[in-house]
């Protein structure tokens, strides 16, 4: 099936308070476990770097988890930042330890760092340019620098998007189904993104499956 891009920003207001009110849950604990299990036995400092931060539910989790780091998120939809700064002033603790900017990518103003991570969770597949995210890990990652990417793989055709938006999503909100329908369509494959990684010299990065629809993009900057 050919990949068929939606819009990069998620500008929406219904759009992006329906997936800030979403059960992330399961789903993102999964992504701060698969960071401890592929960085195992090391307590993270530092600054880390969360590009398309949306909402900010994954940033949150990282500030929670390493509780030494400072977060910066970075999105460039106006309406995820303000949820994501309501959220922060209902999480007083972790006020001082994360930051949200508006940036649109490329040329968002994005501090040098250093980052002893960047992550990006279902950022790639709303880039209509992909190598517009490897540009930022290239540019943005130092020596030791953890890189930790997730996000959907594009299924192999219309009636398996379907099926999975039937088994993932039939319970939540019809934008969030029609969202996540696009949004498979719009994915890349793991072939593509293999090729991406070569092209941007990006070979310390590893790609794995980790479930009938996610890929995990992780390494540690040489
Ligand atoms: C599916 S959401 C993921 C949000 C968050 N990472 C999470 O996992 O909950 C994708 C986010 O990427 C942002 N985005 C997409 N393209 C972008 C671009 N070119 N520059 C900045 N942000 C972008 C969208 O506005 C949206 O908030």
């Amino acid at each position: 099936m050919q990949r068929i891009t939606e819009p990069e920003l998620m500008t929406d207001k219904a759009q992006a308070e329906a997936y800030a009110a979403a059960n992330f849950e399961q789903a993102h604990n999964l992504i701060v476990n698969a960071f401890d299990s592929n960085f195992p036995d090391m307590e993270l400092k530092g600054n880390i770097l969360d590009l398309g931060c949306g909402p900010g539910d994954i940033t949150f989790r990282f500030a929670n988890r390493y509780p030494l780091c400072r977060l910066l998120g970075i999105d460039g939809s106006d309406e995820m930042i303000r949820l994501a700064n309501a959220r922060k002033r209902r999480e007083p603790d972790l006020i001082d330890r994360i930051t949200f900017n508006k940036g649109v990518f490329p040329g968002a103003l994005i501090p040098e760092g250093p980052y002893s991570a960047i992550i990006s969770n279902s950022l790639l597949h709303h880039l209509h340019h992909p190598e517009v995210l490897w540009n930022m890990v290239k540019r943005y990652a130092t020596s030791g620098t953890k890189i930790l990417i997730v996000d959907l793989f594009r299924p192999q055709n219309n009636k398996d998007a379907l099926k999975m938006v039937d088994t993932y999503s039939a319970s939540e909100p019809d934008i969030l189904q029609r969202d996540f329908y696009n949004s498979l369509l719009a994915a890349l494959t793991l072939r593509e993104i293999e090729q991406q990684l070569l092209d941007a010299e990006l070979t310390e990065l590893k790609i794995k499956k980790i479930s009938d629809r996610h890929v995990l993009i992780f390494g540690e900057k040489s």
